[in-house]
């Protein structure tokens, strides 16, 4: 695809591309949303630098792109109920987003995408790796394809959630965490294709499958999305944003600088039933 208001340089053949020509401090025209949009939904995640933006610039440029969901445990700041802040520093027990996962799986509707920006970042280290689920579904056998048709995976939020923000006052005894049944392969609702729907982070079984079958299937499909070929890896600088579509993309985020300071903060857009 040509792109006439934006510089799209891909970084891979199958997913990620830098954008130029964007700052998320105006509000985009229509032609230039268009624009970003196409080159997200070619490249299902988009990486944008320099973009020096207020947490209310980014709620803007998210909104522009869908309804912002709200974290089902983490707090946002005071007045920004949206914001997903993400912090590591020499204190940190755990990093959020350190295992292949994509956000809020065990939503009944899971987030499109997530927009994150980092306004801090370590002198070497901390980047994110984001694998293509398109990719790792074409390249399955016929036989496997076929085997996967139709099986719905259980997704859950309560082993993962339950106490994790403690540490910042958060009482959850009470709260429940969502649960969800998703099919293993789902359809993008805007590119028609088809893309694997299991992760580490949140599906615990396949339904109706014996649980040691479910496992040997699981194990089978993380492996296989998780082979360097499908991924594309982000190195950060100060004020660097990546957009990524939960739809079709899973992401890592390396734990390696600790402890040194990695920070910034996460829009999240609402999502549909996955089909
Ligand atoms: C996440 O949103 O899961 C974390 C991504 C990152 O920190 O790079």
């Amino acid at each position: 695809m040509t792109y006439e208001t934006i510089e799209v340089r891909q970084l891979t053949p199958l997913i990620g591309a830098e954008i130029g020509g964007v700052d998320m401090r105006d509000p985009p025209d229509n032609q230039t949303f268009q624009a970003i949009h196409d080159a997200w939904m070619e490249h299902q995640v988009i990486f944008f630098r320099d973009q020096d933006i207020t947490l209310e610039q980014q709620k803007d440029f998210g909104r522009r792109f869908g309804e912002l969901a709200i974290h089902p445990a983490a707090p946002g700041p005071e007045g920004h109920p949206e914001i997903f802040v993400l912090h590591a520093d020499e204190n940190s027990k755990f990093v959020e987003g350190n295992a292949w996962h994509t956000d809020v799986s065990c939503d009944e509707k899971p987030p499109l995408g997530s927009l994150l920006h980092l306004h801090t970042v370590p002198p070497v280290g901390g980047d994110t790796l984001f694998a293509s689920t398109y990719a790792a579904y074409d390249d399955l056998s016929a036989d496997m394809k076929t085997y996967l048709d139709g099986k719905l995976a259980i997704h859950d939020g309560e082993h993962v959630y339950r106490g994790r923000y403690a540490y910042q006052g958060i009482d959850d005894s009470g709260r429940t965490y969502p649960h969800a049944e998703h099919p293993v392969v789902r359809t993008h609702p805007v590119t028609g294709r088809k893309g694997l729907f299991v992760n580490t982070g949140f599906t615990v079984q396949i339904k109706d499958l014996p649980q040691r079958e479910s496992r040997a299937v699981l194990d089978f499909l993380y492996d296989h999305i998780a082979q360097p070929k499908y991924q594309c890896r982000f190195k950060w600088a100060p004020n660097s944003v990546a957009m990524w579509d939960n739809r079709c993309v899973q992401h890592f985020a390396m734990w390696d600088y600790f402890p040194a300071t990695r920070s910034g903060n996460r829009v999240t857009l609402e999502g549909d039933k996955p089909f």
